[in-house]
């Protein structure tokens, strides 16, 4: 099918993706990295959950083209048919096979529910096959909206709620930049639990288990898995919210897997990331509108970063620094949301937190670069790209046998 295609939004969601643009995202990370310094004591074997979108594509061009290492993509995306355009990630996946491939690099990809123990199997056949274990970095940045539990088969959902009170506050919508005022009941104990089983620690746990038991982990391997913190101003529907439990929850599994690691001298790693435009982050009320004021101020400061900038930051900084040390803070975690964090920055969000309103959104935030960003994530608005152009929509990954 060629067609000319066009975002078709619905909520916080666009149900089309434009396969030039994800190509061309692709190719703009991939300029940052290959455009700084080669990260010479970088990983060789990478396993990414949850690689195709955000943070995790983010991770794996970093290890792809600034360590030149091997990597396999699990993700969760879908392929076109005959009515519908492939979900971004699928096209973003097959863009970075195809440029991996052309640099000469290994990159193989399963697409498939990562939550299930038929996955985790094709997954470490996979690795025994290629290459007969030694992954030495496995990235966990799973973001998903349920889960089905791989032994009870019970499906649970996460909300987004608060936690012990009602909240209201201000929000914007994605699209229209209008304001307006959300308010949320507390989340119930179940849907507090069912959100920490989806979002929380155990998945990861059990990734690194069933790795360790088929002794596929090479000795000192790392694993990273992804949180966020932020201001006090997103707190009750974040770090207190019922994702914040689940956050909660991930930072508990980083210990038990410590102690799991020890015997390869491993280490089990929590990066705590800024808050950044992506499908996941989209979903939460009140932050993209925290989100377009922290980009105002981080532009104004010259501190903007995006997932491949903090990404490389991560890599560079924190896990393959030249000294071999890991840099944390007094709780054990990696912080590149430093600069987002930084008191100049939170002081002039809050200022201008209290002052935004219809009248003046847009000056006072960059809901605009918010909006572009959100359109981005999906193929469009990407510059030089040509969206009058009729376009196949069927785009093959190479490492996977039917699109
Ligand atoms: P995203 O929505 O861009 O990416 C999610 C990834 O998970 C995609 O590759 C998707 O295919 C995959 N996925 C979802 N369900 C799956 C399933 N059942 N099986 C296999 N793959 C599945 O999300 P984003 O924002 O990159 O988030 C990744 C992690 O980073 C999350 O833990 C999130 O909480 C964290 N984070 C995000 C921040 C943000 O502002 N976006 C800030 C700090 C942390």
């Amino acid at each position: 099918m060629n067609s000319l295609i066009e975002p078709k939004v619905r909520g916080f969601l666009c149900t089309t993706a434009h396969p030039t643009g994800c190509a061309q995202n692709v190719s703009e990370q991939i300029k940052y990295v290959t455009s700084h310094a080669p990260i010479a004591l970088g990983p060789k074997k990478v396993l990414i959950i949850g690689a195709s979108t955000g943070y995790g594509l983010a991770s794996r061009i970093v290890a792809a083209f600034g360590a030149k290492a091997q990597t396999i993509g699990v993700f969760f995306e879908r392929a076109a048919d005959d009515k519908r355009t492939a979900s971004p990630g699928w096209y973003h996946t097959a863009a970075f096979e195809q440029a991996a491939h052309q640099a000469g690099l290994y990159a193989k990809s399963i697409n498939g529910d990562a939550f299930s123990e038929a996955i985790k199997r094709e997954v470490i056949a996979l690795i025994k096959q290629d290459w007969g274990g030694e992954v030495d970095l496995v990235i966990y940045s799973l973001a998903s909206p349920r889960r089905t539990h791989p032994q009870t088969g019970i499906t649970f959902k996460s909300v987004l709620k608060p936690i012990g009170a009602p909240y209201s506050n201000k929000t914007i919508d994605i699209i229209s930049g209008r304001l307006s005022t959300v308010c949320m009941e507390p989340a119930t104990p179940q849907e507090i639990a069912d959100t920490v089983a989806v979002m929380g620690g155990e998945d990861w746990t059990m990734w690194i288990e069933a790795l360790l038991k088929e002794k596929l982990l090479a000795k000192t391997a790392q694993t990273v898995a992804y949180s966020y913190i932020g201001p006090q101003l997103t707190d009750p529907i974040y770090s207190k919210g019922t994702i914040g439990a689940a956050k909660k929850n991930l930072v508990a599994a980083s210990k038990i897997i410590q102690q799991r690691l020890t015997s390869i001298h491993g280490k089990a790693l929590i990066a705590v990331n800024k808050a950044l435009v992506t499908q996941a982050s989209a979903a939460i009320p009140v932050v993209p509108l925290y989100i377009s004021l922290l980009y105002k101020i981080m532009k104004e400061k010259g501190l903007h970063e995006g997932c491949i900038e903090q990404m490389y930051r991560l890599y560079v900084d924190h896990l393959y620094r030249q000294d071999g040390q890991v840099s944390v803070d007094e709780q054990g975690l990696i912080r590149i949301d430093d600069w987002e964090m930084r008191e100049d920055v939170q002081q002039a969000v809050a200022a201008l937190w209290s002052k935004v309103d219809d009248n003046n959104v847009a000056t006072l935030t960059d809901f605009v670069g918010y909006r572009h960003e959100f359109y981005k994530l999906f193929g469009f608005e990407v510059e030089g790209v040509d969206y009058t152009a009729a376009q196949a929509v069927e785009i093959p990954i190479p490492s996977l046998k039917k699109p």
